[in-house]
């Protein structure tokens, strides 16, 4: 079965072609930072343009790279939320039209469980049952995954997301948009030193007893620091060091309870923020000590991209035709679990 994926929840268009036999056969992502950083965030407007003047040629190209006919699809899955309103139209309505035309069914995909399903694209994939820790600029969660379609909430954030506090506090830095690399580029330049950092930021609800999180205190506590000392390049290097610290500890040990919890012995991280290199390192160890095992994506699939609702959209056409929703419809606010 081949199934062509589109992704246009936020600000990149990304298209993928995924062969249930073969794996990926090709993938396109045209990103949209520069139109967004002047901004400092992402402008829905904006994003929703762009998707528009890109899909068309995106998805040509990637047929053509994949060297796949438009009449060989099966399938197509596209992002159905959650996300930007005017993004997400843009996707749907192309899948649902060409799906008209070609006579086979367009799928909506939610976006979280293309995150959460993306390990299942590298060579060495999670086998389920397991804890998935999902990390994005608009999410932060702990679930409970069975099986395809079957989710639980452990936890979640109770104000901002994780990427969301990378990217405020990298703005309240100068640092630009995204935040996420940025911080981890700085902070990773602290660790290098050896130095010992002289800001110790708070480690928000890790007491709390349950699977909750919460960054927005983070920021407010960068905030302060950035109004107490002059923010010279050095001040930045040690601040964003810190502030990785603190979310990188919390997303931890939150995530060793909700393994411990459950009784499972496998962690996928996934998201744009699993890209972390100190995130992925802390938990790799820590899991290591209670003997479970850590799965995250491979690099260009942490951060939005066509290939996981490729795969989420085949996984589902395979697993159980009823999980097969053939609608056009967008969910803007979609919780996963009702999914
Ligand atoms: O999954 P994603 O591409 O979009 C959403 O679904 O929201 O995640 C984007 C988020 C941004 O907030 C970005 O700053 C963050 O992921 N991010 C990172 C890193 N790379 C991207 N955060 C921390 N460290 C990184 N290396
Ligand atoms: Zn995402």
């Amino acid at each position: 079965m081949i199934v062509l994926g589109i992704e246009t929840s936020c600000d990149d268009t990304g298209i993928a072609i995924y062969h249930t036999k073969r794996g990926l056969l090709g993938h396109t992502l045209q990103s949209q930072t520069l139109t967004h950083s002047d901004y400092g965030g992402v402008v829905p407007e904006l994003a929703s343009r762009d998707h528009i003047k890109h899909i068309l040629p995106i998805v040509n190209q990637t047929l053509k790279s994949s060297n796949i006919e438009r009449e060989n699809l099966h399938a197509i899955a596209y992002t159905q939320g959650p996300g930007l309103a005017g993004a997400l139209l843009v996707g749907a309505s192309f899948a649902v039209a060409l799906g008209f035309a070609l006579k086979i069914p367009a799928i909506g995909i939610h976006h979280l469980e293309g995150h959460l399903l993306s390990p299942f694209l590298s060579t060495t994939p999670p086998v389920f049952p397991f804890v998935a820790l999902l990390v994005s600029g608009g999410h932060t969660q702990l679930m409970e995954v069975h099986n395809i379609g079957h989710y639980k909430l452990l936890g979640e954030t109770v104000d901002d997301a994780v990427g969301e506090a990378f990217d405020k506090t990298a703005k309240l830095l100068g640092l630009g948009y995204p935040g996420g690399p940025a911080i981890s580029k700085l902070a990773n330049i602290f660790s290098i030193s050896g130095k010992s950092n002289n800001f110790i930021l708070p480690r928000p609800m890790l007491n709390s007893g349950n699977l909750n999180f919460s960054f927005s205190g983070l920021k407010t506590a960068v905030l302060t620091l950035s109004k107490k000392y002059k923010i010279t390049q050095e001040i930045k290097i040690e601040i964003a060091h810190a502030f990785q610290e603190a979310v990188v500890d919390v997303l931890t040990e939150k995530s060793i309870a909700a393994l411990k919890q459950t009784g499972f012995k496998q962690l996928v991280i996934a998201g744009g923020v699993s890209a972390n290199t100190r995130l992925r390192e802390n938990l790799s160890s820590r899991t290591k000590e209670i003997g479970a095992t850590i799965f995250y994506p491979d690099h260009e699939f942490c951060t939005d991209n066509g290939a996981m609702i490729a795969l989420a959209g085949s996984m589902r056409f395979q697993n159980d035709s009823k999980l097969v929703k053939n609608s056009f419809t967008i969910k803007p606010r979609w919780d996963l679990e009702e999914n």
